[in-house]
């Protein structure tokens, strides 16, 4: 097959770990025998710092015109006292939107080899294997009204956490299907004992729920469901939930098993192009020195395999080289505890070494 792959490598980590991700990519559509081209466009910090904005006119048209977006990360400290329209971050959300990507997957696995890096008892760990499902077009990240106002010389700020319907049927339906193809299990995630939208999103999810009888379906609050994840993780089969509250999750999902290197996530609409990106962010501690786990930008390409080019054989080729090289030994910084580690490329090359 031929496809077009917008790369957005972004800031801090992001061109370090997007290259290995590419890299990747590239053997294993040399190993199968597909054509591959990739592009790649200046998008938020890098783009700010070129005097454009975070997310660029050409950039979005490009994303529109692909077959998928690999994304390395946005964000960078010098931006930090700005407010969060002219933030790096603000382009990733407008892209989120404008390609109208409401349903993102994170998928949380244990990988064999690296438990020591979990907080986790080993027993504790061991079999862990759920999704979360976060919904990305809406709640907190886009309610209107949002901003600052100050009356009578004092300062207020206002984010709303607003849904319709239609945003919860759409992307519970995607925690569902995922769920039929896993164990069956859909945990739906709210704060219904305090907030209204969180009172719908459960009533919805529940009607959702009647079209999928093989499907079990619970609801757990969000504070709940925290501890859960680190008491019982193994409980968990597909986790959905609001756009905040899979954010805070999601991190803490990474935690559990050891590394926010390690995690993918692919971001899907109803139509068009599809993003892929890493769940972590772009570590500028680190960036430029080739310490990077580029783990999650290279499962991020096994996720854009396997959703955007259809191509599941060549998706798990990806996961269980990456798999290996971590089995194996292999390690970057943030998993070696001290001890002796691979380069960000060093481990790329290993995981392609690994791909035939
Ligand atoms: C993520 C990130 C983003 C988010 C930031 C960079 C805007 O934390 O993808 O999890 O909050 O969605
Ligand atoms: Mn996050």
């Amino acid at each position: 097959m031929r496809a077009r792959i917008v790369v957005l490598p972004g800031d801090g980590i992001g061109p370090e770990v997007t290259a290995e991700a590419v890299k990747v990519l590239c053997a294993v559509a040399t190993v199968r025998g597909h054509v591959l081209s990739f592009e790649e466009a200046p998008f938020g910090a890098a783009a700010l710092s070129a005097g454009l904005p975070p997310l660029p006119d050409a950039t979005l048209e490009a994303c529109r015109r692909a077959d998928a977006v690999l994304l390395g990360a946005v964000g960078g400290p010098e931006w930090d006292g700005l407010p969060p329209d002219r933030r790096p971050e603000a382009g990733l959300l407008a892209l989120r939107r404008e390609l109208r990507l409401y349903a993102n997957l994170r998928p949380i696995r244990a990988f064999g080899g690296v438990a020591a890096a979990s907080p986790l008892r080993p027993e504790t760990l061991e079999g862990t294997d759920f999704l979360i499902v976060r919904e990305l077009t809406g709640g907190l990240y886009f309610g209107e009204p949002r901003g600052r106002t100050t009356t009578d010389g004092q300062r207020a700020a206002v984010d709303t956490l607003v849904y319709c319907e239609e945003e919860i049927r759409r992307v519970a339906r995607v925690a569902f299907e995922a769920a039929r193809l896993r164990r069956g299990r859909v945990t739906s995630v709210d704060k219904a004992n305090v907030l209204h939208s969180s009172q719908l999103w459960r009533e919805v999810v529940s009607e959702v729920a009647k079209d999928y009888p093989e499907v079990t379906l619970d609801h757990m609050l969000v504070d709940s469901a925290a501890m859960q994840m680190v008491l019982r993780p193994t409980a968990f089969d597909v986790l959905v939930t609001e756009n905040m509250f899979g954010d805070i999750l999601s991190d803490l999902g990474a935690g559990l098993v050891g590394s926010l290197g390690l995690l993918p996530s692919a971001s899907l609409g109803a139509t068009g192009p599809s993003l892929y990106e890493p769940v972590h962010g772009t570590a500028p501690d680190i960036a430029g020195r080739g310490l990077a786990n580029p783990t999650g930008a290279i499962l991020s390409a096994a996720l854009l395999l396997r959703h955007a080019l259809r191509l599941p054989e060549e998706a798990a080729l990806v996961e269980a080289a990456a798999e290996r090289a971590l089995a194996g030994g292999s390690r970057t910084a943030d998993l070696a505890g001290g001890g002796s580690s691979l380069s960000t490329a060093a481990f790329g090359d290993r995981v392609v070494a690994l791909l035939a």
